[in-house]
């Protein structure tokens, strides 16, 4: 049965490729790897295990990974010699680190040595990235990390994370502490990075080799050749606006900001009509997390696979009849992979590309725009402002990314010791730099927690920063700006049915999935 779903037979090599989106990227296996171990996979998925390896496709329950135990098995060690095991059918289990001994020590304890009622209140507050409180509101708790824990331990899911503006702005700078080559996304930070090079993904590389594979495609995202690409963004903007003009409403994501993003990177790419909301739909499906649960579901999973299928089968296609668009183009480029050799790409590395462009293109873009009309629902003074000066809406896009950034936080895995904020972070560990928390820092900003499309520019920490700050920020930008002008021009005055709203539950997407919107006259 598996089979018949993802397509081909034993001994066809495909690539679960698309890593989608840095917001975004999770858990899409974009190594090669046999269909056999594919089926393998969605089988442990649909088994209802909680915990699935990306490649090898073996389930898992809690307990320490052998490779924790000092075992010599697997390749690929991280700093502390630690390593995961990549043989077929390895069985990879979730790392539990014992708590660091000086969280130990802090916590504060009764005469018996436990957590007592009176110490359980003021016991330091604890960050879970997929509990419900983060997916629909963190931002109280983000305070709270910021004064009392701003280099926090998380003991259950194993990972570190800096919460204050300054740290993650250095974090972001220092790869050689904090490398992608782990994977960068909470479920995949355990990997071996032997599988995660598989992933042919830059978001998922270091330097030299994340550079000169990031130069094949930067050049299509420089502001200027962005701007060439304003009249196509504004007709597929104004297209999906259009049939509601004499509405008195619409769902603002559902109907807008959910298909407009991916219709305008799919165009890009060179995905067929047809087929450009499928890629947004596996997206969103890969992408879910139930509450508590790090791993996709298994239909996340199907998903996923679904979606590289088809894209490494574009990809092949592309080659053999080139087209004018970006996928034809990189089925001609050579790259220098270090060696003085120019060779060609390959198909697997095409579609990885695809894979990380469509998931930006179709995630970030329209949660931005989403949270934007939320936004400003509740602040209508700074809707007026733009709705009056158009000129402003620039300043609104970089408000409303400071704000409610669609990208939480960036994955990363530190490769040697560090102080931030007077603590040690040990090398060894997944750590996560939450922007989210960053952007709202009293430390850094005046009065955080107001939105003020005047406020004065500052680094927009919510495209990254560093080797890997944002590729297609400026089409983002623009992207988000047309369709504020846009709003703005058709529907002056509006209100949102807040009750109505729903959130996604995403790893590390924060946003809608729906936000009603009536006309006000
Ligand atoms: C509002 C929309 C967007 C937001 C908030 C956003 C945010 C981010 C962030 C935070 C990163 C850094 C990831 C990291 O450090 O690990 C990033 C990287 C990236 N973004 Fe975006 N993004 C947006 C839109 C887009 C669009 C439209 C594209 C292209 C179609 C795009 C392509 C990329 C790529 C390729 C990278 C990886 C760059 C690298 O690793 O060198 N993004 N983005």
């Amino acid at each position: 049965m598996v089979r018949d779903v993802v397509g081909g037979g034993p001994g066809l090599t495909v690539t679960v490729a698309p890593p989608p989106h840095p917001g975004v990227v999770d858990h899409w296996a974009n190594a090669e790897m046999e269909i056999d171990d594919i089926a393998d996979q969605v089988l442990a998925g649909l088994a209802g295990d909680a915990c699935i390896d990306v490649v090898h496709g073996t389930p898992d329950g809690p307990g320490v990974d052998s490779a924790d135990t000092g075992s010599a098995e697997g390749t690929g060690a991280d700093p502390q010699g630690r390593t995961s095991a990549s043989r077929p059918g390895h069985v990879r289990r979730r790392r539990v680190p014992s708590e660091p001994a000086e969280l130990i020590a802090h916590r504060p304890r009764d005469g018996r040595g436990r957590m007592s009622d009176a110490t359980l209140s003021k016991t330091p507050p604890e960050f879970d990235p997929f509990s419900d409180e983060y997916f629909n509101d963190p931002y109280d708790l983000y305070r709270r990390m910021r004064d009392e824990s701003p280099v926090y331990f998380n003991e259950d899911y194993g990972f570190w994370a800096l919460f204050r503006y300054d740290d993650v702005r250095t974090a972001h700078k220092d790869w050689q502490t904090f490398s992608s080559s782990h994977g960068v996304d909470l479920s995949t930070l355990n990997t071996d990075p032997e599988i995660i090079k598989m992933y042919r993904s830059i978001i998922m590389m270091d330097p030299p080799g994340h550079d000169r594979m990031r130069a094949l495609v930067s050049r299509v995202f420089t502001p200027r050749a962005v701007g060439a690409l304003e009249p196509m963004v504004r007709e597929v903007i104004g297209s999906c606006l259009a049939p509601f003009d004499h509405a008195e409403s619409f769902d603002a994501v559902a109907d807008f900001s959910g298909p407009f993003p991916v219709e305008i990177i799919c165009r890009m790419l060179g995905v067929p009509e047809g087929d450009r909301q499928q890629i947004r739909r596996w997206l969103d499906i890969s992408l879910h997390r139930e509450s508590g649960q790090m791993d996709p579901t298994p239909e996340g999973i199907q998903a996923a696979i679904d979606s590289s299928i088809y894209l490494l089968e574009l990809a092949r296609e592309k080659r053999r009849l080139p087209g004018d668009d970006m996928i034809s183009r990189l089925t001609q480029v050579e790259v220098d992979r270090g060696d003085g050799q120019m060779t060609q790409l390959e198909d697997e590395e095409i579609a990885g590309f695809a894979g990380l462009l469509g998931g930006a293109g179709a995630e970030t873009v329209t949660k931005l725009v989403g949270n934007a009309i939320v936004l400003f629902h509740r602040n209508p003074d700074q809707y007026r402002k733009v709705v009056d000066h158009p000129g402003k809406t620039p300043a609104a896009v970089e408000e409303i990314l400071r704000y409610l950034p669609p990208s939480q936080y960036q994955g990363r895995f530190s490769m040697k010791e560090s102080v931030y904020s007077g603590v040690t972070v040990p090398a060894g560990y997944p750590t996560i730099l939450v922007t989210g928390s960053s952007s709202r820092d009293e430390r850094f900003y005046d009065d955080p927690d107001v939105v003020d499309i005047d406020r004065a520019p500052s680094l927009a920490l919510g495209f990254g920063y560093g080797i890997h700050s944002c590729l297609g920020a400026a089409l983002a930008r623009m992207e988000s700006r047309i369709a504020i002008e846009e709003l703005a021009r058709r529907w002056p005055l509006f209100a949102v049915d807040e009750a109505g709203c729903a959130r996604v539950q995403m790893s590390n997407v924060a946003g809608y999935s729906s936000v009603p919107v009536h006309r006000l006259r």
